[in-house]
């Protein structure tokens, strides 16, 4: 990938894909294609073809996608499964089709097994069912992983399929009932410092989670682009997780508020644990940098940068 190859970053505008952009144009990669979703609707297949025939990309992000968290999931089971197959499928082959030289499917930590082993090796994938909450978003991806598979062995296409763990940082959804537990806390503790009072957290805070600043993401994602070359998926991740509790305090710390949490110990907790293996991509020589400690700090300040327009209800 020199630094004048065109490269389409498809879903420039989310949270992963205006990551991809801010790296690759620290890198001086200058040549991006780039479409919002109202100029270019990648369920569209028709629109889709016409866009690859006529831009020519050489390589293709692939980081658009409808995402949410457990209650957008549940609400929207329908628009789930079909938007997504309905993107992954149009990009992949529009691309095949149109000579791309090689493309980075998104998928996520979500396509393992509800009870995978921890930290979850890529070989856990399809050895048992999945967490059935958001069954719909991960069999999509599950398909979008497998076309890269097929498509690589029938046609020879250069797809590589990376799981990200969960992601923040700027740009996320800070929506209360379709984000994801770390926005939606930070913006929680944000309101709380001026109202005062506890901010009440779902569960019992034992469960322990993975996070990953996007920003690291995204570095991974170019090396990758440049230097991974399988069929084999890569998780990527941080490689250790924290407790809701211990990220809690955390965000607390981060955003200067001190009224407390307390844990609603009659709502359901969830999973115990979700860590991603990440010694296969340890062992292609990336590792992240950015500190839970330090990332938090980053999205608070970006958040208050963007009280006005952050993404979600205000
Ligand atoms: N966030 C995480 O924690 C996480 C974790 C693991 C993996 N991932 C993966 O990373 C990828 C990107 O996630 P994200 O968190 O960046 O999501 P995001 O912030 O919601 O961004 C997704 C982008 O895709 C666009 N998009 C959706 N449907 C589209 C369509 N039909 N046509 C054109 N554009 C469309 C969205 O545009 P609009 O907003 O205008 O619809 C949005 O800009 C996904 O594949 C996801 O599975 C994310």
């Amino acid at each position: 990938m020199n630094k004048t190859a065109r490269i389409f970053v498809a879903g420039h505008r989310g949270l992963v894909g205006s990551a991809i952009v801010r790296r690759l144009q620290a890198e001086g990669f200058e040549n991006l294609v780039l479409r919002t979703h109202a100029e270019l609707d990648l369920c569209n297949q028709a629109a889709v073809q016409q866009f690859f025939d006529r831009e020519r990309p050489e390589f293709v992000f692939l980081a658009a996608a409808k995402v949410g968290g457990i209650h957008a999931n549940n609400s929207f089971p329908a628009d789930f499964i079909r938007e997504n197959l309905e993107v992954q499928n149009n990009v992949i082959d529009a691309a095949y089709r149109n000579g791309v030289q090689k493309l980075l499917f998104l998928g996520s930590s979500c396509v393992y097994p509800k009870f995978a082993p921890q930290p979850m090796p890529e070989s856990s994938l399809l050895t048992s069912a999945l967490e059935p909450t958001n069954e719909w978003y991960a069999i999509a991806k599950i398909a979008g992983l497998k076309m890269c598979q097929a498509y690589r062995r029938q046609y020879g296409f250069d797809a590589i399929s990376i799981m990200p763990t969960n992601l923040y940082g700027p740009g996320d959804n800070f929506d209360l009932q379709n984000s994801h537990v770390l926005p939606a806390l930070i913006r929680k503790a944000h309101e709380a410092k001026a109202s005062g009072g506890p901010v009440v957290i779902w569960g019992t805070g034992t469960p322990r989670r993975e996070f990953l600043h996007v920003d690291d993401l995204a570095a991974a994602c170019v090396f990758l682009m440049r230097r991974y070359s399988s069929e084999d998926l890569v998780n990527v991740g941080w490689g250790e997780d924290v407790s809701i509790r211990e990220l809690a305090e955390l965000i607390g710390e981060a955003v200067g508020f001190h009224g407390g949490f307390e844990f609603d110990a009659s709502k359901p907790d969830g999973t115990p644990r979700k860590l991603l293996d990440v010694s296969r991509l340890r062992a292609l020589g990336w590792a992240p940098e950015i500190s839970l400690r330090q990332g938090l700090r980053m999205t608070y300040d970006w958040f208050l940068a963007h009280l006005n327009d952050y993404r979600g209800d205000h």
